[in-house]
């Protein structure tokens, strides 16, 4: 049994050695069980065999914009498809509270562009360079790349839309966005 949902409270504890593992091989940004306690509402996760196996997080920039950020999943259930489910979900999310449009700075910026994201340059993003970039410690020497999708060309069934906003949650083997919403 695979479920693909919101994060609860009660998964921090289990959330964690995901995230510091990642954020050790700074393949992303230390957060630390307060953070991710204080923005639980913002993060999803991937549960299996009663371990959290993936984990990522959607954080709102502006009335129109928000980004993706700290998803992974566990390198034993990489390529398995969660990575792109959890996307999904976010998405789902996101198109839920009327955004506009989602980005992420990644490293795997493939992995985004078979989601149906664009890459775009990081200056194009000027409320993330001024909230986070400017006091991040390899500003000038980033290797990060931006990538964008706008939600006006994502379609949600309302089955699913209802589900996710009634349910909590989602399951591993639905879909949530139609394979042509891209
Ligand atoms: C990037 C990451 C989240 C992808 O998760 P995943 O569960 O392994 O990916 P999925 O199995 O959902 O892959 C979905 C699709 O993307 C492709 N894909 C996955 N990683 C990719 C990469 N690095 N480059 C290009 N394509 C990639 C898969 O082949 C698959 O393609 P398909 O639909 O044609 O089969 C995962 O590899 C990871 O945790 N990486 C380390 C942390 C990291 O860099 N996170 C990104 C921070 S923004």
């Amino acid at each position: 049994m695979v479920d693909v949902r919101r994060a609860r409270l009660a998964d921090v504890p289990r959330m964690m050695p995901l995230l510091t593992g990642y954020a050790q091989r700074a393949e992303i940004l230390l957060r630390t069980e307060d953070d991710v306690y204080r923005s639980i509402r913002e993060w999803v996760v991937v549960e299996t065999d009663y371990k959290i196996v993936g984990v990522g997080s959607l954080l709102i920039m502006w009335r129109d914009l928000a980004e993706i950020r700290s998803l992974v999943v566990s390198p034993a259930y990489q390529g398995c498809g969660f990575g792109r489910k959890m996307v999904e979900l976010l998405l789902v999310e996101a198109k839920l509270l009327q955004l506009e449009r989602v980005f992420a700075l990644t490293r795997k910026p493939g992995f985004f562009l078979k989601a149906g994201f664009q890459l775009i340059r990081i200056e194009r993003l000027p409320r993330k360079v001024r909230r986070d970039c400017v006091f991040c410690s390899i500003f000038n020497a980033c290797d990060e790349v931006g990538v964008i999708l706008s939600l006006k060309d994502v379609a949600i069934a309302g089955d699913v839309a209802s589900s996710v906003a009634g349910n909590l949650n989602g399951s591993a083997s639905q879909s949530f966005l139609p394979l042509n919403a891209f």
